[in-house]
């Protein structure tokens, strides 16, 4: 590719010392052996730079994610790559990649995420607040019942005020798990004062395994819940899945494994036992 040339040993200590002063550990590591493919003509110039700042914002976003599992209180990491949109056909790709560049995080948009048990709704939000904490933005992480515990507690100690304020900062919040549990009348004018605040200030990605014309029950009052929606929605990306849980398939093919006749002798194994999917 290049001419085979030998990095001069004060060249190569000026990067260093750059490269630690820029403090990028993640090129300074790579340095060496980028170096060392370019000295011998494996790598020109560019692919060069680009190996060193790719090695940089990969262990960038690898800290930062490690600081948002803390902050951000990621009960797990899920990406995009990890959804298999085969078995879940009612999501539509090209709109999960155009959430996942974040555009809706600037416009302060939202996403709703709506569908039965199992069928990746917490997976995918997980997804977005993972490509979000990779892009060093601010994100949190909650359920419904978590959230309003702690709006609850902030208000008995007469500190709802600057809880809902320090819960207004986040560029991403995640509400998880809308409609499982009953909420208390106090939690619903709660949630809704945190979400007016937030409103056409910062992006929320919420879930629920109820659609919006069973939220009035789930909130115990229709005319809060209409409320509730309209500002949610007025700048909202609704990702609706109808589908099976994905849960059920693999508990289904855990007990397809555990019910498998045991093996055969060799030269008289059934199709199934061949079946390379397996
Ligand atoms: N289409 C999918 N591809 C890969 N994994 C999936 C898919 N859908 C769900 N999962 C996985 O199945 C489990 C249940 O999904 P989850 O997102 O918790 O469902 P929900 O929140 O809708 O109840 C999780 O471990 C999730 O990562
Ligand atoms: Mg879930």
């Amino acid at each position: 590719m290049t001419r085979a040339h030998a990095t001069s040993a004060s060249l190569r200590d000026r990067l260093r010392a750059q490269l630690a002063d820029l403090k990028m550990p993640g090129a300074l590591e790579a340095l060496d052996d980028v170096l060392r493919r370019s000295d011998a003509g494996e790598l020109s110039a560019p692919t060069a730079i680009e190996q060193l700042l790719g090695a940089h914002i990969t262990l960038r976003n690898a800290r930062r994610l490690q600081t948002a599992m803390r902050s951000a209180r990621l009960p797990a990491i899920k990406t995009l790559a990890d959804f298999d949109f085969s078995f879940q056909p009612s999501v539509k790709r090209e709109q999960l990649e155009s959430l996942h560049t974040l555009g809706f995080i600037e416009r302060k948009e939202n996403v709703v995420l709506l569908g039965p048990p199992g069928v990746g709704k917490t997976h995918l939000a997980l997804s977005l607040a993972v490509a979000a904490a990779e892009s060093g933005r601010r994100v949190y992480f909650t359920t419904l019942a978590d959230l309003l515990h702690s709006l609850e507690d902030a208000q008995a100690a007469g500190r709802l005020l600057p809880r809902i304020r320090t819960l207004v900062f986040p560029s991403l919040m995640i509400i998880d798990e809308i409609g499982y549990l009953p909420i208390t009348r106090n939690g619903a004018m709660l949630f809704f004062q945190l979400m007016s605040r937030r409103y056409e200030h910062a992006s929320t990605v919420l879930t629920s395994n109820k659609g919006f014309e069973e939220w009035g029950e789930v909130f115990g009052d229709e005319l809060m819940a209409a409320a509730l929606i309209d500002r949610l929605v007025h700048h909202c990306h609704i990702v609706n899945i109808r589908g099976n849980s994905f849960r059920l398939r693999q508990h289904a093919e855990l007990a397809r494994r555990l019910h498998q006749p045991p093996p055969q002798p060799a030269g008289r194994r059934s199709r199934r036992q061949e079946d390379p999917a397996e």
